[in-house]
């Protein structure tokens, strides 16, 4: 099954290009401010916690853990593995991303992320593209060790996401 643009339909990007949206993007942050986790929401918190003690980081000494839930319910942990050819190194979003569809899955209700920052961490550029690849309305639960956490989607942290209709380049 290849992926299409109205598969990417629920990613923000087209519709945050006019100014209005723009303006009100800049003004309202895509992660909103702190909140209290869900009991579901602190069950995903807590599978990356546990799996970012797994990172391998030995270049920048930074463990992140993801937790990724598909729509039936299973979850798939994946933390970063740095290589010395650092431009190998996979961050744990994708990590957790590519373990699920290796295992057939490709609808995902959420994903949380863990990291030791005095903010709660956000997923980096790629892999918001490769989240949404496979849907923009995928909450994305951002924390870190001291237990702040703020809650988006991909479509709304990923705003003009690279999009194009493959069909059309035959
Ligand atoms: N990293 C992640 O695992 N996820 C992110 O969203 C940002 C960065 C990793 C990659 C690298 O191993 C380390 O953090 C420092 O960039």
């Amino acid at each position: 099954m290849s992926m299409t643009r109205r598969d990417l339909a629920g990613l923000a990007g087209a519709t945050l290009l006019a100014s209005a949206a723009a303006e009100a993007s800049a003004a309202t942050p895509a992660t909103g401010g702190t909140v209290t986790p869900t009991p579901a929401q602190q069950k995903l918190i807590d599978a990356a916690q546990d799996v970012r003690q797994r990172a391998y980081a030995p270049y920048s000494h930074f463990q992140v853990g993801a937790a990724l839930e598909t729509e039936d319910g299973t979850i798939f942990k994946g933390c970063n593995v740095e290589n010395l050819s650092y431009g190998a190194t996979i961050c744990a979003e994708r990590n957790a991303v590519f373990q699920a569809v290796a295992a057939g899955h490709k609808k995902f209700k959420a994903i949380a992320v863990i990291a030791d920052l005095p903010t709660p961490i956000t997923p980096c550029g790629m892999c918001r593209q490769v989240l949404g690849e496979f849907g923009g309305e995928t909450e994305v639960i951002c924390t870190n060790l001291k237990k702040d956490v703020m809650v988006s989607s991909v479509g709304a942290l990923l705003p003009a996401a690279f999009d194009f209709d493959p069909s059309k380049y035959k």
